[in-house]
């Protein structure tokens, strides 16, 4: 019996946040405002993302034998997803991010990937009934390239429908992009996977069509407070944004990726997960933090 799950693979970190007017240059200190830490990672945050939204979720991740770990998978629990097949490393500390955001909302971010980056193809293999089992895989690249790329040929020839979000911005292969359904880079990653500087609808557009000649079957860039382009079948739609006042938009990406998850798994069309996405995302950048900031499916006024 086909399901409706959706299967997390990625990563999770503890965010280290100082939020300042501006960010620094470097060589640079500046003074910022007060210090928060708070539960991150691209994986973790797709993965509450989803649930908090609907989602039937099961998150695959690697934690450190520590702390910041064993804190991580608490919190997961009380989001209601399935934490069974989260991983251990014996000797790697669990991941962590040091996040400025300026007073735009803006941030930069750097990962200390930890036991992130030793989540292997073996331990897919291992749980691989999980991965098959699924309905979606959504993944990221804050995990080894070699975990995601095997995790989605093995997805694909299953028929589970592939989503991946290109953060943080690397170099793909074809063979990798020809096994995803649907791709989500925002204006950086597109413009490596493209080699086109994505800053408008026009330039998103070519840079779009440049990533579907690759064998990607749907292409979602997100532009920011612009919206998301989609194409497919080479037909391209704009999906404005809704206008807020950004306050962090750390995890707006995120919460995008899982949103559209949750909607896609209960089989609504391509264009309306997308809104239901861009009004989820635009509720994210309204408060501070990465988790802390994604909204919950009773407060999003919007009908799928
Ligand atoms: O996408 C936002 C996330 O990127 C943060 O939570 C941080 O942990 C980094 O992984």
């Amino acid at each position: 019996m086909k399901t409706n799950r959706i299967v997390v693979l990625g990563s999770c970190n503890t965010d280290m946040v100082v939020k300042s007017e501006r960010l620094p240059v470097p060589g640079e200190t500046i003074l910022g405002g007060t210090f928060m830490m708070n539960p991150g990672g691209k994986g973790a945050n797709q993965a509450v993302a989803a649930s908090r939204l609907g989602g039937d979720v099961i998150f695959v991740t690697k934690v450190g034998n520590d702390l910041f770990g064993s804190k991580a998978v608490e919190l997961y629990k009380k989001e209601n997803i399935n934490t069974d097949y989260i991983f251990s490393d014996p000797d790697e500390p669990s991941g962590v991010a040091l996040i400025s955001v300026d007073s735009l909302g803006e941030n930069c971010i750097v990962v200390a990937s930890g036991a992130n980056m030793t989540l292997s193809p073996a331990d897919v293999e291992s749980i691989k009934g999980v991965i098959i089992g699924a309905d979606i895989l959504l993944m990221q690249l804050e995990i080894p390239l070699e975990t995601v790329e095997y995790a989605a040929s093995l997805a694909n020839e299953n028929g589970v429908r592939v989503i991946l979000n290109p953060a943080p911005a690397q170099a793909l292969s074809n063979e990798l992009l020809s096994n995803l359904h649907i791709i989500i880079p925002n204006e950086t990653e597109a413009e490596m996977l493209s080699g086109i500087k994505a800053s408008d609808w026009e330039s998103g557009e070519q840079a779009a069509r440049a990533i579907a000649s690759k064998g990607v079957d749907i292409v979602i860039i997100t532009l920011g407070s612009r919206g998301a382009l989609l194409l497919e079948n080479n037909h391209c739609v704009r999906i404005p944004a809704f206008k807020v006042d950004a306050v962090d938009t750390t995890a707006a990406g995120d919460t995008f990726c899982g949103a559209l998850a949750v909607a896609l798994s209960e089989g609504n069309s391509l264009e309306n997960s997308i809104l239901f996405a861009n009004k989820c995302s635009s509720i994210a950048v309204t408060s501070m933090g990465a988790q802390n900031s994604i909204p919950y499916r009773k407060d999003i006024k919007f009908n799928l």
